[in-house]
C-alpha cells in the first residue's frame, strides 16, 4: 500500500498548527506542516517534535504559483498525489489597521480567495481517489452573505454559478472597493468577509465539478468554520483554543473511506449549516 499523505497550508501557527498536531495523532500516513517561511515552519516542526510528534515539512507560499507547483510536484513524485488537503492559510487586517480599504480588499482577496483557488487549480490534478479537501472558511460568510444586496445574494446562492462568474464577482468587489463604491454596490463592508463568501461558494463549485468529472473517485470537498479561536488572527479573548478550532477541519479530513457526504457543504461544529 502506498503511504498516505496529508498537507495543511499555513500551518506554522494557529489553527493550522493545531490541525497538524491532531492529524499527527489520528491520520494514518505522513503529515506535512507547510509554511511560506522556512524558518517559521521548521520552528513549528521542532515544537511538535518536542511533543513527541513527527510532522514533515515542505515550503508552501500560496501567494506564489511557483511555490504551489513545486510543492505539488514534490507530492506527486514522492507519494503519487495527495490524500488530504487542508486549505487553511489566510490573512486578515486588524480592525485598527489604517491601510486604505481598497488595498485591504486587494491584498485579502488575493490570499484568501485567488491564491486558495490557485491551490486547487494545481492540487486538483494530484488529489487521489478517496481524497478529502477542506477549505477553512469563516462564519463571517454566513452573516456577510445576508448583508449583500439581493442581486449578489441570488448570484452567490445560485446552484449553477460558474467559477468564472464567481471570479468576476470577487474582482468586481476589489475594483469597487478601490473606488470607494463597494457599499453602494451592495457589498458588506469587510474584505475578509467577502473573501470567505467567495471561498465558500468556490467550495460548492469545486465539489460540484468533482462529482461531475470524477464521479467514481469518492473525493469529498467541503468548507468549514473553525469557530472563534484564540490565534494571532482573532486575538486572545476568543473562546476556543487552537486545538478546539481544529476539530471540524480534522473531522472533514478524516471522513471515513466510502463516505458519500458531506460534500460541497459548509460546516461548523461538525454540523452542516445552511447559508
Ligand atoms: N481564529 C479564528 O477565530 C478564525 C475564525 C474563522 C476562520 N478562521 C480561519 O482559520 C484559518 C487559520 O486562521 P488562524 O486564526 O489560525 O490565523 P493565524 O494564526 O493568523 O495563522 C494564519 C496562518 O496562515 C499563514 N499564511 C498567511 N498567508 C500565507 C501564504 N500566502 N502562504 C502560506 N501561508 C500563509 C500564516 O503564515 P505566517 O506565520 O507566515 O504569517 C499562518 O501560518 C484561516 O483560514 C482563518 O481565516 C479563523
Amino acid at each position: 500500500m502506498p503511504i498516505r499523505v496529508a498537507v495543511v497550508t499555513g500551518s506554522n501557527k494557529g489553527i493550522g498548527l493545531a490541525t497538524v498536531r491532531a492529524l499527527c495523532k489520528q491520520f494514518e500516513g505522513d503529515v506535512y506542516l507547510t509554511a511560506r517561511n522556512v524558518g517559521r515552519g521548521e520552528a513549528a516542526v521542532k515544537a511538535l517534535n518536542s511533543e513527541g510528534l513527527k510532522p514533515l515539512f515542505h515550503q508552501l507560499d500560496i501567494d506564489d504559483l511557483n511555490s504551489i507547483k513545486t510543492a505539488a510536484e514534490f507530492f506527486k513524485q514522492k507519494y503519487g498525489g495527495v490524500d488530504v488537503l487542508i486549505n487553511n492559510a489566510a490573512i486578515a487586517f486588524k480592525v485598527a489597521d489604517t491601510t486604505p480599504f481598497g488595498i485591504q480588499a486587494e491584498v485579502t482577496l488575493k490570499t484568501n480567495f485567488f491564491s486558495t483557488r490557485n491551490m486547487w487549480t494545481v492540487f486538483s490534478e494530484i488529489i487521489k481517489p478517496g481524497g478529502r479537501v477542506v477549505n477553512v472558511s469563516s462564519m463571517n460568510c454566513v452573516s456577510g452573505l445576508k448583508k449583500c444586496n439581493l442581486d449578489l445574494q441570488q448570484r452567490f446562492r445560485n446552484e449553477n454559478i460558474t467559477e468564472e462568474e464567481l471570479v468576476k464577482l470577487m474582482q468586481r468587489f476589489v475594483d469597487e472597493a478601490k473606488k470607494g463604491e463597494h457599499k453602494e454596490r451592495g457589498w458588506p463592508d469587510g474584505a475578509y468577509t467577502v473573501s470567505k463568501i467567495g471561498l465558500t461558494v468556490l467550495s460548492v463549485i469545486h465539489a460540484r465539478r468533482l462529482s461531475k468529472e470524477r464521479p467514481n473517485d469518492g473525493i469529498l470537498l467541503n468548507a468549514c468554520c473553525p469557530g472563534w479561536v484564540r490565534t494571532d488572527m482573532a486575538g486572545p479573548t476568543a473562546p476556543k483554543s487552537p486545538d478546539e478550532g481544529a476539530v471540524t477541519p480534522v473531522y472533514l479530513a478524516l471522513l471515513p473511506s466510502g463516505a458519500k457526504e458531506p460534500h460541497g457543504m459548509y460546516l461548523s461544529d461538525k454540523e452542516v449549516q445552511l447559508w
